[in-house]
């Protein structure tokens, strides 16, 4: 059967991205951040994943606000990377997980979670950054990926208790996959950050610190936040936070902690990351 072995979070700002395409990351003010990652690779590449489950937020680039699903799945073969307005980022092809996927749509959806299933779709910075921190710059990326968007960017997104167990969804579905394979689930966005109106910039360290102590040891605290505390303690688009519930709801209530990095500033971010194994 499938199994989810670990759950990963990290921040997906645009600018590591730019960083790792254009051979930045050696630079004093990359250097301390692209650290935290070292560890975290070495960590993949002996975990040799099968496939692995990458909770994001669309930017405004696969979907508008003409259309707005809350949760939606890819059960596509392939997917594209977008061009955000710099043209596409010149990274391999996102290879798809349609097996997986489909049943993951089936579980959850008879599940009572009511998923929109997207056949075709444009991946932009929130999926493939993450992929860069993992995994560098390989010719391909070393496995199948199942991206699930949440809706971040429209009020109103869901609770992180609504993420939270839509993460306990998605360990059933796993879980339920008569395939052996070894999944990683990724959440992603983050740390605190504001990039509009009077409070941009605000960065509340004491707050993500908190968070990362949460994902650890509290996740029942970590779903239980607000989206009215996300906005006070970490800004507009802190609210990005709300997709590690989902990660960390896919996992055992016990995890163990691998690694935990935490580095201000990235562009107008504080970046966080945190790896978490389940215990076998
Ligand atoms: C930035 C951060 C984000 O999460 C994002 O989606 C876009 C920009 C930033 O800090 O520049
Ligand atoms: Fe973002």
């Amino acid at each position: 059967m499938a199994e989810i072995i670990a759950g990963v979070a990290m921040s997906h700002v645009p600018a590591i991205g730019v960083a790792v395409d254009q051979g930045l990351t050696g630079e004093d003010y990359w250097k301390p951040l692209f650290a935290g990652f070292e560890k975290s690779k070495q960590w993949i590449a002996d975990q040799k994943p099968d496939a692995i489950i990458v909770v994001y937020n669309d930017h405004a680039t696969a979907f508008s606000l003409e259309l707005i699903p809350t949760f939606a799945l890819g059960c596509a073969a392939n997917y594209e990377i977008a061009d955000e307005g710099w043209g596409a980022r010149p990274v391999p092809p996102v290879i798809g997980e349609p097996e997986l996927a489909w049943h993951m749509a089936q579980s959850i959806i008879l599940d009572e979670f009511d998923l929109t299933l997207v056949n075709k779709m444009e991946v932009d910075h929130g999926l493939t950054v993450p992929l860069s921190l993992m995994f560098g710059q390989p010719d391909a990326w070393p496995c199948p990926v199942v991206p699930l968007c949440v809706n971040v960017v429209q009020y109103p997104p869901p609770t992180g208790n609504r993420c939270y167990n839509l993460g306990k969804a998605i360990r059933r579905a796993v879980d339920s996959f008569d395939k052996d394979m070894r999944v990683i689930i990724f959440g992603t966005g983050g740390m605190s950050h504001q990039l509009q109106a009077e409070r941009a910039g605000l960065i509340n360290s004491e707050f993500d610190n908190r968070f990362l102590d949460m994902m650890a040891n509290d996740p029942e605290k970590a779903a239980a936040i607000s989206h009215v505390e996300y906005l006070r303690e970490s800004g507009s688009e802190g609210i990005e936070m709300v997709m590690w519930n989902v990660m960390r709801g896919a996992l055992d209530h016990e995890v163990k902690e691998i690694h935990r990095h935490y580095h201000v500033p990235a562009s107008n971010t504080a970046v966080g990351h945190i790896i978490l194994e389940n215990i076998k």
